[in-house]
């Protein structure tokens, strides 16, 4: 098997410097993340997400530590160049710095992921700069955060009046400052965000937050057709998987029903 190089936090500097995009999408499996990293994704995040995705519930917050790290560590056995980031959920994060740091720290050492997310600004800067101090590579997230959906009471647009656009702007100062290596912005005015990314050294990954980020992020459901009906206004669907899935299944129903299947050369006689 060739030699793949694996890309660090590194050559996504390297990427805003010289201008090139960087891809990044969610998996949750080893399958899917062998399929995103062939496809040249730069970095697989195993996002919350996974909760309203794969795991089957209506939002991100009942995602627990033990069901992301064991998506986490099955990512990391698919991915062989992308980064792999974990997603920290609700809860593992907020209670204590002591916390925080002994959790984070399990997806590098358990799973043997490349770093981990977590949602918030400023308020979590501090936090932000333990976990570098303790060589754990943060991606912040800010702008619209999935977590707050309760407190929030649903997900919006984030910084359309000025007020809330300074405020965004110096969670993105505020987590570079803390040593974060890129920040998502998700759903935030393009303009905002075209604002931002010039002012930031480290990579801004949009999503929902329009082009003129140094990259973007997407859910993997969403744009391989595999998540229902709904698709969010930031995504594009590049195929219909689910639809051939069906398809595919189907046959194989009516083959084992009309006993065409197996077949000469599928057992042994
Ligand atoms: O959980 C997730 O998938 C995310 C990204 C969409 C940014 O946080």
């Amino acid at each position: 098997m060739d030699e793949i190089k694996k890309l660090t936090v590194r050559d996504l500097w390297k990427m805003k410097q010289a201008g090139e995009k960087i891809v990044c999408v969610t998996s949750y499996d080893a399958i899917f993340a062998r399929i995103a990293d062939e496809a040249g994704m730069h970095l697989i995040l195993v996002g919350d997400s996974a909760g309203n995705t794969v795991l089957g519930y209506k939002n991100t917050i009942p995602v627990t530590m033990e069901e992301s790290l064991m998506l986490t560590a099955a990512v990391c056995r698919g991915a062989r160049r992308a980064m792999v980031i974990g997603d920290m959920p609700f809860m593992s994060y907020q209670i204590s710095e002591a916390e925080a740091i002994r959790n984070a720290g399990r997806y590098l050492k358990e799973c043997g992921a490349d770093g981990v997310k977590l949602e918030g600004g400023k308020k979590f800067a501090p936090l932000i700069r333990r976990l570098v101090d303790s060589s754990i590579p943060v991606f912040a997230h800010i702008g619209l955060l999935p977590q707050s959906v309760l407190k929030e009471g649903g997900y919006r647009m984030h910084g359309k009046n000025d007020a809330e656009a300074e405020e965004i702007l110096e969670d993105a100062l505020a987590v570079e400052e803390a040593g974060a290596f890129a920040v998502t912005l998700e759903g935030v005015t393009a303009s905002l965000a075209e604002k931002i990314t010039a002012k930031l050294h480290i990579p801004t990954i949009g999503i929902g937050a329009g082009p003129g980020c140094d990259g973007q992020i997407q859910v993997i459901t969403d744009i391989l057709g595999l998540g229902g009906a709904f698709l969010p206004r930031h995504a594009k669907r590049f195929a219909t998987l689910a639809d051939e899935a069906v398809k595919a299944l189907k046959g194989y129903v009516t083959e084992v029903r009309k006993g065409v299947f197996p077949a000469e050369g599928n057992f042994t006689k």
